[in-house]
């Protein structure tokens, strides 16, 4: 899994332009499913058909977009001025190195002695690229272009990494550890990889719509309450998959709920109760669309969430994997 985390942080993928991530995760996924799709979105969908009768349809979902800056102005001293694509967090977006999906590099920083903790905001920040004026600047960058914050990978003690984008490319990578473990199933396995979570969760409302689930599980990040001045939360990097409860746009389906909690003392995989009071992911839209479906998350704790280094335990993305193996292969 670790492999296949390294493989996708590299690559660019800003919300509303996951093509490239698609490319990389269809490569990865193709030998282990009976066929891969897009759709107008350009969410990739790929199927592992089961070899039951009166099948149902399961639904497993990761986002493929990350967080990132969009070009607005050039102003005519070659600085970038911008406005953001999904959550970012200005204080630590402060002084990181950026990169187009050019492959252009620039520096996002913030206008000289901001004072206020307010201040900190688009409208403050520019990109600087090095660009000697406008004229210069338009040779590299248009209107609309788009920015992410620099990926790496950095291995910390024991099983802890520090990354960016772990959100959600960690989850994409379950996905496709999922789909390599699993034997010809007898109900069919939906592999979605979604397209513009950051923006609002858009891309799984039509892969939701078009797959029409009987039930779903996702796998994104969830914050921790284990670092300095945390907000009280019962979670802990390392104590293993988050089965959640609630975040602020889902109440996860009871049974599913119980049955994620019923399997995870059965097989002694480590777990922990999620409810996150801020923040959604896709599993709000997979519920709500079409006639609904049953819909659960496991998610993955992670410290300094939408920052440059973000902190995970692998150990505990494992649990998620072999959590939703045990969730796929064994009857209600
Ligand atoms: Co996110
Ligand atoms: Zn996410």
């Amino acid at each position: 899994m670790y492999q296949t985390l390294k493989k996708l942080i590299k690559v660019h993928g800003v919300s509303g332009r996951e093509g490239a991530v698609a490319g990389a995760i269809a490569e990865e996924i193709l030998p282990y499913v009976d066929e891969v799709t897009t759709d107008a979105l350009g969410n990739l969908i790929a199927l592992k058909k089961g070899s039951g009768e009166d099948k149902k349809k399961h639904m497993l979902c990761a986002h493929m977009d990350e967080i990132g800056f969009i070009v607005t102005y050039i102003e005519d001293n070659g600085f970038l001025r911008v406005s953001t694509v999904g959550g970012i967090r200005f204080i630590p977006a402060a002084y990181m190195p950026v990169v187009f999906e050019s492959g252009l590099r620039g520096v996002i920083a913030p206008e000289e002695d901001l004072e206020k903790k307010e201040d900190y905001r688009a409208t403050k920040f520019y990109i600087d690229i090095g660009a000697k004026d406008k004229k210069d600047a338009e040779k590299r960058v248009r209107i609309g272009d788009c920015a992410v914050i620099e990926p790496s990978l950095v291995r910390l003690a024991g099983s802890r990494v520090a990354a960016r984008p772990i959100d959600d490319r960690l989850g994409c990578a379950i996905l496709i550890d999922i789909a390599k473990r699993l034997d010809t199933p007898k109900d069919d396995v939906y592999f979605v990889f979604s397209v513009q979570e950051e923006v609002g969760c858009r891309g799984a409302k039509t892969a939701a719509f078009a797959i029409a689930p009987d039930d779903a599980l996702v796998f994104d990040v969830t914050g921790t309450g284990d670092v300095p001045g945390a907000k009280p939360m019962a979670i802990r990097l390392g104590d293993g998959a988050a089965i959640k409860v609630k975040d602020s746009s889902v109440i996860c389906d009871v049974e599913t709920v119980e049955r994620l909690k019923t399997l995870a003392k059965a097989h002694k995989i480590p777990h922990q109760l999620e409810i996150l009071t801020y923040g959604g992911t896709d599993t709000s839209s997979i519920q709500t669309t079409g006639l609904g479906a049953k819909a659960g998350a496991l998610s993955i704790p992670t410290r300094n969430i939408h920052t440059a280094m973000e902190i995970v335990d692998m150990h505990d993305a494992e649990a998620c994997r072999d959590l939703a193996l045990a969730y796929l292969t064994e009857g209600e």
